[in-house]
């Protein structure tokens, strides 16, 4: 295989040129980390659920008509996805109080809030993803007015989307944070949901036991992130036979 050209290397995944212009090729690692990166380890098959998990939701919201990065998987790590211009802000949406939300405001994690709440972080990982306005982001001009409406509009389709997905196997989504891009037809500029969808930037809680399925369990230390994830996968249907792990080859007589 030809050598890739490395574009950008983050905590989770590595970003490539890809065959064609306005592709790239997003190789996802097995790293975890948590609080700004002051928590690390590496999680064997993580980087495989995840892009197998992360293709399963964008192609869903392909075939619903909400836009999205994602081309095609490519391998067990790999996956081809559309080149666009990150918005430089996390996007967040809760249906239910958890992680700082609680501690900000005082709400006992799992308190289901009286409708959708929509924040923004401005991506920044020296000043750790601090919350923002939209008055910040109207201000500082990283995004427009059309862009926030359509921000929003996004956000509240996946929303329902990964609710009815994660509902129908059991799984409450208690929160989840995307990013957006835009990507260019001419002059005509459009917002595509981008980057990935994964355990790694969901809150997923089984419904019956509140088991956690996503990255608290590794941030708060309770048990298997790999079962977790996994767990996940397989209500999901998504890794019904391989395993994640390498297998020593087989002698076959
Ligand atoms: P939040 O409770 O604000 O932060 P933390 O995860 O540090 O407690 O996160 C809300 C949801 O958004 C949660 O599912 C994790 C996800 N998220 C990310 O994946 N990356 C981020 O940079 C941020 C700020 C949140």
């Amino acid at each position: 295989m030809a050598r890739r050209n490395k574009i950008y290397e983050g905590k989770a995944k590595i970003l490539y040129e890809g065959p064609e212009p306005g592709t790239i090729v997003q190789y996802f690692k097995d790293d975890a980390t948590a609080f700004n990166a002051e928590k690390k380890d590496v999680i064997d098959g993580k980087g495989v659920l995840n892009n197998m998990l992360s293709e399963y939701f964008m192609k869903g919201l392909t075939q619903i008509g909400v836009p999205n990065h994602f081309i095609k998987r490519l391998n067990m790590r790999e996956q081809l996805c559309k080149s666009c211009e990150i918005v430089p802000l996390e996007i967040i949406v809760r249906n239910y109080a958890a992680g700082t939300m609680s501690t900000r405001l005082g709400i006992d994690e799992g308190t289901q809030l009286p409708r959708p709440i929509v924040e923004y972080c401005y991506k920044d990982d020296s000043l750790g993803d601090p919350l923002v306005s939209e008055e910040h982001i109207a201000a500082f001009g990283w995004a427009s007015q059309q862009d926030m409406e359509d921000i929003l509009s996004l956000a509240l389709r996946v929303n329902d989307f990964m609710s009815g997905v994660m509902f129908a196997v059991g799984i409450k989504l208690v929160d989840f944070k995307i990013e957006v891009g835009r990507v260019y037809d001419g002059d005509f500029q459009r917002l595509i949901v981008a980057d990935e969808i994964s355990p790694d930037s969901c809150r997923l809680w089984d419904m019956e036991t509140g088991r956690k399925l996503d990255k608290d369990v590794f941030r708060r230390d309770l048990g298997s992130l790999s079962d977790a994830y996994t767990e996940v996968a397989n209500r999901l249907g998504v890794m019904p036979k391989t395993s994640t792990t390498p297998t020593k080859p087989t002698l076959v007589n």
